[in-house]
């Protein structure tokens, strides 16, 4: 018999580290219950020392839902489903993802989660930050939540992934090393409402925020601007906030539903490598 999943919360604001499982072998259907239970209540787990391989990773997302699709970023040699964030120890341009975003929310389905396995890591900096998006919502200001109120927004990859974009030709040309592709298909468009009730849980938060959300719908172009700006700066609050410091061999895995993260710095002169998947909506969620 597989022995009890441990679960240690981060004490910030989710978060949480797992032990007791072995994630280089196949879960039982009780360790993936209780895995997605915890994943439900912190919304970003992490399992330290789990020296995974590519097909374990990939076995492990499968555990959760199917894979999700991954537009603009090209897959590592040899998988489909599995794309490498990296940043050599050289590169000198801005970081990948250092804004804060849910993953594809640009989509017509976003993905559910995100499933992310650290192969290098620099011996400091490098950190992800999280932050609770319910957590956000019901602290919320009734001033500021009384502008979002019942509305939607616009969510597109243009400003990262059109060949204009942040990730776009330009990018290419300054020598980033991850797979990115820049493509016209950046550009559609896709309406989200900003308050979502999450699709497992039912409880409600904020979804997506400026960057791949590029307008609120029905605001002419500065009113949309202020009111995301405000609103980001409420979403990213300290105390909304769960800082992920990284090891080798750590797989985390989050809810873009309930989360939205950001990368950040403070490595130079160190390579980061870090193997992702998407785990995809299930007709529920
Ligand atoms: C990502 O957004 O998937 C990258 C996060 C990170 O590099 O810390």
């Amino acid at each position: 018999m597989a022995a009890a999943l441990h679960i240690e919360p981060s004490g910030q604001a989710c978060g949480a580290t797992v032990r007791g499982v072995d994630l280089t072998r196949p879960l039982s259907a009780d360790q993936v219950a209780g895995v997605r239970t915890a994943w439900l209540e912190h919304h970003v787990l992490a399992f330290p020392d789990q020296a995974m391989s590519d097909d374990d990773l990939e076995r492990f997302t499968l555990a959760f839902g199917p894979f999700g699709d991954d537009p603009f970023i090209a897959p590592i040699p040899g998988r489909d489903h599995i794309i490498e964030i990296r940043r050599n120890a050289e590169e000198t341009g801005p970081l990948f993802a250092e804004n804060w975003h849910s993953d594809w929310s640009f989509q017509a389905t976003p993905p559910a989660g995100t499933c992310l396995f650290g192969v290098t890591i620099p011996p400091h900096g490098g950190d992800t930050l999280f932050a609770n998006q319910h957590l956000a919502l019901e602290a919320m200001p009734s001033d500021l939540r009384s502008r979002i109120e019942g509305r939607t927004a616009v969510h597109s990859a243009r400003g990262g992934y059109a060949p204009d974009g942040f990730y776009g030709l330009d990018d290419q040309r300054r020598g980033r090393s991850m797979a990115i592709r820049p493509s016209d298909e950046a550009m559609a468009t896709q309406l989200h409402p900003l308050i979502r009730a999450h699709p497992e849980t039912g409880r409600l938060g904020l979804f997506g925020c400026v960057g791949y959300i590029i307008a609120v719908d029905g605001l002419d172009e500065e009113d949309s601007r202020e009111l995301l700006t405000d609103l980001v700066r409420w979403q990213g609050r300290d105390e909304f906030v769960y800082r992920h410091r990284w090891e080798p061999d750590m797989l985390v895995m989050w809810d873009n539903r309930s989360v939205l993260h950001r990368a950040t710095g403070g490595y130079e002169g160190h390579d980061r490598v870090l193997h992702r998947t998407t785990i995809g909506a299930r007709r529920s969620s």
